[in-house]
């Protein structure tokens, strides 16, 4: 048998070893028995990386270029002597109140020109220089001062940028979004071609005239309200180079900020924003809002691998239970908060820190759950923190394996931008939404998905499933076609290929830049009201969209029975060039969407893992010597399962006829041989 390495070295650059387990932790709050005490009960935990000086400013510079380190030194020190890694960060994610006091210029401004305020956090203005000028002062600092620190292991830029001010509509802001679209036009007359501005009297004379999209009495110009949208993202992200730049002159500690992959925040092209990052870090909230928020968790996961590259990649924040942002704050039931961790680490997480160490008492966020709750250690909390924590010490094998696929989704925040507009022909039709249920189709039938942005290379696949891409460039929609062309398989929804880059509906027949791969043209959409179903002739059924199709060498899989388009195509397949394009018209019932998907991955040849039962996610990591299969349970019954080999969490070799426990885990050790 081959011997396990217990702890590989971790991938994210880190210098450590083994997967991290870690938190933010705020001891602003706190006194420094506290500290000492909250230290102690880290190690007893297993916490070996905690992120501070997020929200640091107003403590390490109280008055304007008065810096004051010594409580961060202390803080920092006392960690290190205590085997714990730093996070840290730069402290720049809200001004500090005599900042705003002094530069009231800074605050952002919504759409109807109304400021807005300190008192909560995150309030400034991205494009302001002013606030830069500050912000890379403190950086210069901070990074001056640490850049070395044995105990520092990686930066931190900010918090979660633009998770309140991603837009602002302020005049700063006009004056750099006319800045970045001269940039991208650089005549005036290409700008007008680009948005259409003939319409309605919307034709600019001069730069100066162009403002950001404000609230208006209308609708607001699509191309503009989508300009604005790729601005804002990259003016955050030259916002975070700014401040890398700053670290990376004196510190060779590798260099990150927290995405947002999440279902409630959609102002970042992370496609864009990735290549910039020395180490992947995604923050996900489990969100109640959702029908199945643990299919959120997964896609989100599997999204941030797809922005890693396929690398191992950090989650930086989640919650050990209730958050306090939701209409209702759920707590996690026992397990929950072990299965969603473990979810991120099947998806390729090397690590797994929460928001945060202790919980407050005073302040925003007193009722969001900690890894010390309230009630302190004697809680269900702190026991299955700790339980974790021994896990994630035992999963340090797993550091560096990787999680192959050869499915890919396609997936662009631009899309998300340019679909969820107003005035289409159904305002019911929601991007992520569609997006979210062809994913969770993918894994009812036992696929592992790669998420890729619009573009990506798709020669390592078999199947490229593309959910209602309505805009597409055409080099990137020429490379699916090219996929299909040579040999690949492709399902593509309903309104995808309608507009290019400028959201210029392509004339002719839609699907526009899908039509000839697709082997049909649409003339007309016909959405469907509401909760209505249509029947379909093999037995599934059809809502939301229906598209009056025609045949242009592809063949039917499924029609109409009744409604408008009685008699219509809703389902075709085209043998297109080696390869084989599906063409979805309309959103199909759950059932008969997750059987599309089976014949066309079972066409495709691509790879499924045997899904057990509903409920039941399993996911693959491969390592060096061997697989880890993860087998999660996200039902409150016990599920048979038939699986061999060693199982990390129990630390127990598998029964043949083995159960996997009402709402459990299994990670499963095979070696390549017997996998
Ligand atoms: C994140 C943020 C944390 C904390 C957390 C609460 O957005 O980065 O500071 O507020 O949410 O869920």
């Amino acid at each position: 048998m081959t011997p396990v390495e217990t702890h590989r070295p971790s991938p994210l650059g880190l210098g450590t070893e083994g997967l991290v387990f870690g938190c933010d932790y705020n001891p602003e709050q706190w006194s420094k028995d506290v500290w000492r005490e909250d230290v102690r009960l880290m190690r007893e935990a297993g916490v070996n990386l905690v992120a501070v000086n997020i929200f640091g400013w107003s403590h390490i510079e109280p008055r304007q270029g008065d810096f004051r380190f010594d409580d961060l030194d202390e803080i920092v020190g006392l960690l290190h002597e205590n085997g714990i890694g730093v996070n840290l960060g730069t402290g720049t994610s809200s001004p500090p109140p005599w900042l705003t006091t002094l530069h009231p210029e800074i605050l952002p401004q919504v759409g109807d020109g109304t400021t807005r305020w300190p008192g909560g956090r995150q309030a400034w203005c991205p494009s302001s220089p002013v606030f830069r000028d500050y912000a890379m002062a403190l950086v210069r600092e901070t990074a001056a001062r640490y850049g070395s620190h044995p105990a520092v292991k990686l930066w931190h830029v900010s918090n979660e940028l633009g998770c309140h001010n991603a837009l602002c509509y302020c005049d700063v802001s006009a004056t750099a979004f006319r800045v970045w679209l001269q940039r991208r036009y650089e005549n005036i007359e290409a700008l007008n071609d680009a948005w259409g501005t003939a319409f309605w009297s919307q034709h600019y004379a001069e730069w100066a005239e162009i403002l950001p999209p404000r609230d208006t009495l209308s609708f607001i110009n699509p191309s503009q309200q989508l300009d604005f949208f790729r601005f804002s993202s990259d003016e955050l992200l030259a916002y975070y180079t700014a401040e890398a730049e700053i670290i990376r002159s004196t510190s060779d500690i590798p260099v990150t900020t927290n995405f947002m992959v999440t279902a409630h925040i959609k102002t970042q092209d992370y496609w864009r924003w990735a290549p910039e990052m020395d180490v992947v870090a995604n923050d996900h909230y489990l969100d109640h809002r959702l029908s199945v928020p643990h299919r959120e968790l997964s896609f989100s996961a599997d999204a941030t691998r797809g922005l890693a590259g396929g690398k191992p990649w950090l989650l930086m924040e989640h919650s050990t239970s209730a958050v306090n942002w939701q209409p209702r704050n759920h707590a996690k039931a026992p397990g929950e908060m072990m299965r969603n961790s473990l979810t991120h680490v099947a998806r390729g997480a090397d690590g797994v820190c929460f928001f945060q160490w202790r919980a407050s008492v005073k302040g925003t966020e007193k009722f969001h759950s900690a890894l010390l709750p309230h009630s302190g250690t004697d809680t269900r909390v702190w026991r299955e923190v700790v339980e974790l924590g021994s896990l994630m010490d035992r999963l340090g094998e797993l550091a560096g394996s990787v999680v192959h696929s050869d499915i890919a989704l396609v997936f662009s925040w631009e899309a998300w931008w340019a679909t969820d507009q107003e005035a289409h022909p159904s305002s019911e039709l929601h991007y992520l939404e569609q997006v979210h249920q062809t994913y969770e189709a993918l894994l009812a039938i036992g696929a592992t998905v790669d998420i890729v942005a619009p573009g990506a290379d798709l020669s390592g696949y078999r199947l490229v499933v593309v959910p209602c891409l309505y805009l597409v460039s055409d080099a990137d929609a020429q490379v699916i076609t090219d996929f299909v062309a040579g040999g690949g398989h492709a399902v593509i929804s309903f309104f995808s290929g309608i507009v290019d880059e400028h959201d210029t509906v392509r004339s002719g027949s839609y699907p526009g830049a899908f039509r000839s791969v697709a082997g049909i043209s649409a003339e007309e959409f016909y959405p469907v009201d509401g909760d209505e179903s249509i029947a379909l002739s093999d037995g599934g059924s059809a809502g939301l969209w229906t598209e009056l199709l025609h045949l242009e060498g592809a063949t039917t899989t499924s029609f109409y029975l009744d409604g408008p388009l009685m008699g219509v195509p809703a389902v075709t397949r085209h043998g297109f060039g080696q390869g084989v394009a599906r063409y979805l018209a309309t959103r199909l019932d759950a059932g008969s969407l997750a059987e599309e998907l089976r014949h066309a991955a079972s066409e495709a040849g691509a790879t499924t893992l045997t899904p057990v039962a509903e409920g039941i996610e399993i996911v693959r990591r491969s390592g060096p010597q061997h697989d880890y299969v993860f087998v999660i349970n996200h039902t409150n019954e016990p599920v048979a399962h038939a699986i061999t080999g060693y199982d990390l969490v129990t630390e127990a070799d598998l029964a043949v006829d083995g159960v996997v426990a009402a709402g459990g885990v299994q990670i499963v050790r095979q070696s390549r041989e017997t996998s």
